[in-house]
C-alpha cells in the first residue's frame, strides 16, 4: 500500500525514520518481484539517505532482498565531475548501495559530469526517455537542500523543468566545501532532473533528520508553493509525503 499523500510522518530519532523509508523502499521492491516486473527507483545522495542505503545493505545480506529487478536513476551529479572523484555521486552510489547489493551496473543511471558540452542536451533528454522507456519511476527518494532545493533544483526552478544543467546556488556550495575541502573546489555547476521528472514519480518521499533543516523544511510544508522554495512543490502532488525526525519537524 502506498503511504498516504500528503502525509508528514515523524519519528522520535534519524535512525527509525531512516528505517521506515528503507522498508517502504524494500516493499516496493518485493511488490514487483512478485509481479515480475522492474522496480523502478529514483535515487538520492548525500547525508540524508546514507542510513537508508545502510539497512538496504542490510535487508540484503541479511534478508535475502534482492535488487535484481531494480532499475535506478539518480537525481543529479557535479558538473563538471569525473565519477572517479570522490565527490562524485558515482563515487558515492558506489560505495554507499550500488558495490555492496546485487544491482546488475547497467540497471543504475546517473547523470555524467563528464559529458561533453556539445551532447549535454541530447544527454539529458536521453536521460529522460529512459526513465519513460521502463515505464517510469515507481519510488522517488529526496532529499532537502538548505536552499529548498530537491535534486539541484535551486530556488527559481520552475514547475516544468526537466533534466538540465543548472547552476548551484552560492549556499549549497558553502554547504559543500565540507566535503570539497574548500569553495574553490566545489563545482559551481549540475546536472539535475527537472521538477517535472520528479512530479512524475508515482511516489515520492523526502526525507529530512537534521536540526538544521526545520526551518526550510517548515516553509516546505507549510509556506507558499513557489519557485523560491523548489520543495514547496510537494504540496502540489497528491503521491508526495515527507519523512522527518523530532528535531527537524520542530517548527511545524
Ligand atoms: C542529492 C540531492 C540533494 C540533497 C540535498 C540534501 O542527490 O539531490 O538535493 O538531497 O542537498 O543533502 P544532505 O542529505 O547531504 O543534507
Amino acid at each position: 500500500m502506498k503511504w498516504n499523500s500528503h502525509q508528514v510522518k515523524i519519528y522520535p530519532t534519524a535512525q527509525e525514520a531512516a528505517l521506515q523509508v528503507a522498508q517502504r523502499v524494500a516493499e516496493v521492491i518485493r511488490e514487483k518481484q512478485k509481479r515480475n516486473q522492474w522496480a523502478v527507483l529514483g535515487l538520492a545522495t548525500g547525508k540524508t539517505p546514507v542510513k537508508v542505503y545502510e539497512e538496504l545493505i542490510r535487508l540484503h545480506q541479511q534478508e535475502q532482498l534482492s535488487f535484481e529487478n531494480v532499475i535506478s536513476f539518480n537525481l543529479d551529479e557535479y558538473f563538471p565531475m569525473a565519477a572517479t572523484h570522490p565527490q562524485s555521486y558515482h563515487h558515492f552510489m558506489q560505495q554507499q548501495l550500488f558495490d555492496q547489493v546485487n544491482i546488475p551496473p547497467e540497471q543504475t543511471h546517473i547523470p555524467k559530469g563528464d559529458w561533453s558540452t556539445d551532447q549535454l542536451q541530447e544527454a539529458c533528454l536521453a536521460y529522460e526517455e529512459r526513465i519513460k522507456q521502463v515505464g517510469g519511476i515507481d519510488l522517488q527518494l529526496l532529499g532537502i537542500g538548505k536552499t529548498g532545493h530537491i535534486g539541484f533544483n535551486e530556488p527559481g526552478s520552475s514547475i516544468d523543468t526537466t533534466t538540465r544543467q543548472v547552476v548551484l546556488d552560492p549556499l549549497t556550495r558553502q554547504e559543500a566545501i565540507a566535503d570539497f575541502g574548500s569553495l574553490e573546489q566545489v563545482p559551481s555547476q549540475a546536472i539535475t532532473v527537472g521538477i517535472e521528472t520528479i512530479a512524475q514519480a508515482r511516489e515520492i518521499v523526502l526525507m529530512a533528520w537534521n536540526a538544521s533543516k526545520a526551518s526550510i523544511v517548515q516553509q516546505a510544508i507549510q509556506g507558499p508553493v513557489s519557485a523560491a522554495v523548489p520543495a514547496s512543490y510537494l504540496q502540489l502532488w497528491p503521491q508526495a509525503s515527507f519523512v522527518l525526525d523530532q528535531d527537524t519537524a520542530a517548527l511545524l
